[in-house]
């Protein structure tokens, strides 16, 4: 696993968008997240697309999750949310951006029909947060490492959470559809930012701790090219960080490295 340590969330999010905007080219498949951290990375690749003239024409855009019960067209859904905070504001094809359908009558089938679309595509670089609990998506701890596309109970702090972006907690959904931990390891790059203290002891659980169900994120131990990056309060609980800050400083000047 690679670690990367920035000194500010800023620094994180400038990071992000130059590993993300290596695999922007027509006909790449990404795969994002919503949540709040990584929003400083959307706005630095709008900016970029903006004034730079990095185009995400022919690209297409699968999302990992999504509230069950919400219209997409529903301002907190995350097929809404994605729109809003970033590709509304690309060169990117409207009907190109996917997210496991929230408001199907039979959402055994959606998930089951996301999976079959997401593993029909190369997903090249999985955007990851993590939640204070060590979720991915939305798979909550105890989640199988092997679960693909599915129905999801969300755990009740995570509800408190996102209770925030309603307007009372009860009008946030307790159920959800997320792609599974095998589904987010098909990606061929697993990029994982997280920001602030209140990550600091997921994060170690994540890089650090035994490859369990109990911290989703430590599937990342399983796959080939994952990247951490952190900032420094997130980074805080981590007891070998000498040798991520040695790597990261002493890349071999291999092509392709
Ligand atoms: P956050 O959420 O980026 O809003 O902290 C991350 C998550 O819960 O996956």
């Amino acid at each position: 696993m690679e670690i990367l340590i920035r000194p500010t969330p800023e620094a994180v999010a400038t990071q992000a968008a130059d590993i993300i905007a290596g695999y922007v080219q027509h006909g790449s498949v990404l795969g994002l997240a919503t949540g709040s951290t990584p929003i400083a990375t959307y706005q630095e690749l709008i900016r970029r697309h903006q004034q730079e003239g990095l185009s995400f024409a022919g690209c297409k855009v699968f999302m990992l999750d999504e509230y069950l019960g919400l219209d997409p067209q529903h301002e907190q859904s995350y097929a809404r949310t994605i729109r809003r905070e970033f590709t509304e504001h690309l060169d990117i094809n409207d009907a190109d951006v996917f997210s496991p359908s929230g408001n199907s009558g039979d959402p055994l089938a959606a998930a089951a029909d996301y999976e079959r679309h997401i593993t029909s595509e190369h997903v090249a670089i999985q955007l990851l947060g993590i939640g204070s609990n060590g979720h991915i998506g939305f798979n909550e701890p105890t989640s199988s490492l092997n679960s693909v596309t599915r129905l999801k109970t969300l755990h009740p702090q995570t509800i408190r959470d996102n209770a925030r972006f309603f307007d009372t907690p009860d009008e946030v959904p307790t159920h959800v559809l997320t792609q599974g931990l095998a589904t987010i390891r098909r990606a061929g790059h697993l990029l994982l930012v997280a920001t602030g203290a209140s990550k600091a002891a997921a994060i170690a659980a994540t890089v650090e701790g035994p490859l369990s169900s109990m911290c989703p994120a430590s599937t990342l131990q399983l796959h080939p090219h994952a990247t951490v990056l952190i900032d420094e309060e997130a980074a805080s609980q981590l007891t070998f960080r000498e040798y991520y800050q040695y790597a990261d400083q002493n890349k071999p000047a291999f092509q392709g490295y």
